[in-house]
């Protein structure tokens, strides 16, 4: 496949899943986590006309020369960027006028991969990936704006369907040693998987799937949110000035527990893993379990090789399923799992040269590694090295976990 059919598929998959939101839904900003679809929509193409564009295709002139600075995320090297929180509070560009720098960029991506630029497909498949990447924060940010609404509107309706069971939990057992972790050289990777190196592991075991909303309703029932002996003091601190009393996007009606999901409220489903949750929750959990996080070098360990199938948002469910496969499953697709590792670089990392550097290689503090990817990732986005981050406070992604134990 060209790389030009691949940007316009990734290009078009962007735009679909604006398809079922009015133009209001679109602008909203309810955290500064959280950004408006407007702002994704626009923020993607930004990316392709800055680290393309405007240096490799000389005639190309910018729609809007002021869009460099707007929908610049956090790139210092390219001048000063709109502050995060404040991506909500503006009216223009409206949606229209955000579809048309899409399409005034489009056109001239396509003259410039016209002739299959070999040196350039490195960034293109790097503009690629962060587009698949805006197409999961899409869906979780617009998940924040329309579950926060009084209304909790849904983003698309979907028949009912009948879950099955999730299978019986398991421990796979590995035996530890030298091994490798991280991307090999070849193929696309993001900076912060690379260099490959040699990693010693204690033997350990990893549970066979990730940890159910069943198993999690145990571990409130017994006091999971009240027993500070479980929570590390940040989470303890914050579930209290939060009033934590179950993952995010849990309501309590009637003695029962209910769950916002993309395509309506319904009662929590035991089967399913458990999502939206902390890193403290996934910490406190564990240690109630008496088990522990994975560390990221376990996880892609036991993940290697194997092939990278679950459940992703071409499903269109945009919630964790069970699965009924036995064995180690659901490593990839469901819910990102939180891993015991901070975001740091590997041995001998090195950042991308340039403005593109900034990527990744400025977030390694504060944030923990999460791996396996979501119901809303894109399906081929993801690999056994990739690492995804967030601060351990950050509960809006489909978050959950998979214990581990020596
Ligand atoms: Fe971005």
């Amino acid at each position: 496949v060209s790389l030009l059919a691949r940007y316009l598929t990734v290009r078009r998959a962007t735009e679909r899943l604006a398809e079922p939101l009015a133009v209001e839904d679109q602008v909203v900003q309810t955290m500064p986590d959280v950004s408006p679809t407007r702002w994704h929509l626009a923020h993607v193409s930004w990316f392709f006309e800055t680290f393309l564009l405007r240096t490799h295709l000389p005639e190309y002139r910018p729609l809007d020369p002021r869009y460099g600075e707007l929908f610049n995320s956090y790139y210092q090297t390219l001048g000063d960027p709109l502050p995060q929180a404040g991506r909500g509070q503006l009216s223009r560009p409206t949606v229209a006028e955000v579809m048309a720098y899409r399409r005034h960029v489009d056109a001239a991506m396509e003259r410039l991969l016209a002739s299959e630029p070999a040196a350039l497909a490195p960034l293109v498949e790097l503009g690629l990936a962060h587009e698949e990447q805006h197409q999961e924060l899409i869906l979780t940010d617009i998940k924040h704006v329309l579950a926060t609404n009084p209304l909790q509107p849904i983003y698309r309706a979907r028949a009912t369907e009948v879950l099955g069971e999730a299978q019986p939990l398991a421990w796979i057992t590995f035996a530890g040693g030298e091994g490798e972790v991280g991307a090999s050289a070849e193929g696309f990777a993001f900076d912060n998987e690379r260099p490959r190196h040699t990693v010693r592991l204690e033997p350990f075991q990893l549970a066979s799937r990730p940890v159910t909303c069943g198993e999690y309703l145990a571990f409130m029932a017994d006091g999971g949110y009240a027993r500070h002996d479980l929570w590390l003091s940040d989470g303890w601190a914050l579930s209290r000035r939060e009033g934590w009393r179950a993952p995010l996007y849990w309501s309590a009606r009637d003695g029962e527990w209910w769950i916002y999901t993309l395509t309506g409220v319904g009662r929590v489903a035991p089967a399913e893993p458990v999502s939206h949750l902390s890193y403290y929750e996934a910490d406190a959990y564990a240690r109630w379990a008496g088990a522990r996080l994975p560390l990221e070098e376990e996880w892609e360990h036991a993940a290697a090789g194997r092939p990278v199938a679950g459940h992703f948002a071409d499903e269109e469910r945009w919630h964790p399923a069970p699965s009924s496969e036995p064995g180690l499953t659901q490593l990839f697709g469901d819910v990102w799992e939180w891993t015991a590792s901070l975001h740091a670089p590997y041995p001998r990392y090195a950042p991308s040269p340039g403005a593109v550097g900034e990527y990744n290689g400025k977030f390694m503090a504060n944030r923990m590694v999460l791996r396996g990817g979501s119901c809303a990732s894109p399906p081929g986005h993801l690999r056994a090295s990739y690492r995804n981050f967030f601060p351990p406070e950050a509960r809006w992604q489909f978050s959950g976990l998979r214990l581990a134990r020596w």
